[in-house]
């Protein structure tokens, strides 16, 4: 659905694209991960043909943004960073316009106004001016504003940024909900736990190069870190030592008579045979702990992302 490649901007001498490259799909949400800076913002502006590609190649459902920018423009919705909302405006007005600019008209447009107030949670506050409104309820109004035309094509830059975890919570929910509904889904962050708990595939993103990309367990395991499990109960460490030898991979860090603590790749899909090899122990509590994209951040780049 989203297809770029090798696509480079620079403003000037300022090279803030360098050669980035990936595909989202249908259906997918496909995150970009990266601090202040990285090219996050100009990236969506080249896909969405807000600015023009210095080189490279982006299409869109199929569509060249440059050469059939009108078709690729017509299944894209864009919510971005800075809120492009009018203050004087009631959140339904405003609804109005971006639906118009969109191409809706009449009962259409009516009852999609209806459906994305009722899912931002908005419907109540539709008819007050916004410049009434909160910043949480003017990102939950952007995002209805991105979504109002039903696009195929989600491009949302930073749109969880000043919103409270409730709200959060919500909109990443909303999120989610576009995704399964098919549409490919566009994802910008500087927080590390979004990207976690919400991406299908990631792209991390810094001073204009995407150093690495591929599934969060794709991106885990090149840390090559394994995960840890601390299992704590009654344990004989001899025989815990001499049962899990047989256990390929398996490191003991540690063990004594309540606590033991293995590394392992991939230790989620080990457990049972963990378990199989403890018979007879007697487990009480069980920590899993896996290599966080935190600790990727800082291998790949050198520095924390916040930083
Ligand atoms: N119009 C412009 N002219 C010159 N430089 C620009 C322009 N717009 C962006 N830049 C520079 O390009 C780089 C990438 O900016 P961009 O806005 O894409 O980053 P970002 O990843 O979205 O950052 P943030 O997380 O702060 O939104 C930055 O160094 C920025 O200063
Ligand atoms: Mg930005």
């Amino acid at each position: 659905m989203i297809e770029v490649e090798q696509l480079r901007k620079q403003y000037g001498d300022f090279t803030a694209v360098h050669d980035v490259s990936f595909n989202a799909r249908a259906g997918e949400i496909f995150g970009l991960l990266g601090p202040n800076g990285a090219g996050k913002t100009t990236t969506i502006g080249c896909i969405s043909s807000l600015l023009a590609p210095t080189s490279g190649r982006i299409r869109v459902m199929g569509h060249d943004v440059v050469s059939d920018g009108v078709a690729a423009r017509r299944s894209i919705g864009v919510v971005p960073q800075e809120i492009a909302l009018y203050d004087d405006l009631s959140a339904h007005e405003n609804l109005a316009y971006w639906g118009g600019a969109q191409g809706l008209r009449g009962s259409k447009l009516h009852d999609r106004i209806r459906e994305v107030l009722e899912l931002t949670g908005l419907v109540d506050r539709a008819k007050e001016p916004i410049k009434q409104f909160s910043g949480g309820m003017k990102r939950r109004l952007n995002f209805a504003c991105g979504i109002v035309h039903e696009p195929k094509v989600l491009l949302l830059d930073e749109p969880t940024v000043g919103v409270d975890p409730q709200s959060r919570v919500r909109l990443l929910e909303l999120v989610r909900e576009q995704a399964r509904a098919g549409t490919c889904v566009l994802y910008t962050t500087h927080y590390m736990e979004e990207a976690e708990s919400l991406c299908d595939r990631l792209g991390i993103i810094d001073h204009g190069n995407l150093i690495a990309q591929g599934t969060l367990k794709e991106l885990r395991s090149m840390l090559g870190e394994r995960d840890v499990l601390r299992l704590t109960g009654a344990f004989h460490p001899d025989r815990v030592r001499e049962a899990l030898a047989s256990v390929d991979g398996v490191e003991i860090i540690h063990a004594d008579e309540a606590l033991l603590s293995l590394a392992m790749s991939d230790a989620s899909h080990r457990l049972p045979l963990i378990f199989g090899a403890l018979n007879g122990a007697e487990v009480r509590g069980t920590t899993l702990t896996q290599p966080s994209l935190e600790s990727l951040f800082i291998k790949l780049t050198g520095t924390d992302l916040r930083e």
